[in-house]
């Protein structure tokens, strides 16, 4: 079946969320931080995505941005930078305008042009996503910015996965599914569509029930793989 529609996870696969650890780093007055910057970071996201599984699986769900606070805070103190108020303010309001990656508009306009639907689906809550698509200028670009705080539980739970066809009318099998997330990717490829695991770091592919059909290093190729 051809690929109608191109959907893609939003943190760490349009936007980098390690930008906003980076930018703060490099403000002047902050060189204790920019020697942590990379640990926090690494740790922040870590924590964020942690907390959203054990909130799905004990049915315990918050909005992403309560997480995504969470996850900082223990970050911050692990790396003992947890009484820095204003610092924990910073990473957050910067985490609302997070940067697309580079190759992010033009793989969006080309399909586009090309006459694929595009959206994100996301854990992102819709004002954070609305933030972050508005800051990167992507928003003529996409048909939908799908979150899952209409379902009310965090990916990989499958309800997520249907939000696509019931926005679309689309089969599973006419979906490119698209995330820099290895667990994402594999859950999206045993729900049934097809996918794309944009791996920048080179990890090797999680061990899980399913796994992605294709990998690449960033997302130059995805108008190329939607063609079929
Ligand atoms: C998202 C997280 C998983 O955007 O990156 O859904």
């Amino acid at each position: 079946m051809p690929i109608t529609t191109c959907i893609f996870d939003a943190y760490g696969t349009l936007f980098d969320v390690a930008a906003a650890a980076r930018s703060a780093a490099s403000e002047p007055g902050r060189e204790t931080f920019a020697r942590h910057w990379p640990a926090i970071a690494e740790k922040w996201r870590l924590k964020q995505l942690q907390y959203t599984w054990l909130r799905a699986v004990t049915g315990e769900h918050v909005g992403f941005w309560q997480v995504t606070q969470d996850g900082l805070d223990w970050a911050l103190e692990a790396e003992g930078l947890g009484d820095d108020a204003e610092l924990r303010e910073r990473l957050l309001q910067l985490y609302w305008e997070l940067e697309a990656y580079p190759e992010v508009p033009a793989m969006l306009k080309a399909l586009k042009e090309a006459g694929q639907h595009t959206a994100i689906l996301s854990n992102g809550a819709p004002d954070m996503l609305d933030g972050a698509v508005k800051s990167a200028g992507i928003g003529a670009l996409l048909d939908d910015v799908l979150s899952v705080e209409s379902v009310g539980i965090f990916k990989p739970a499958r309800v997520v996965y249907d939000l696509v066809g019931q926005r679309f009318g689309c089969a599973p099998e006419e979906v490119l599914f698209v995330s820099s997330n290895g667990w994402d990717a594999c859950a999206a490829a045993g729900y049934g569509f097809n996918t794309v695991w944009v791996n920048r770091a080179g990890d090797p592919v999680d061990r899980l029930p399913a796994a992605p059909d294709r990998q690449l290093t960033d997302l130059s190729g995805i108008p190329d793989l939607a063609r079929g």
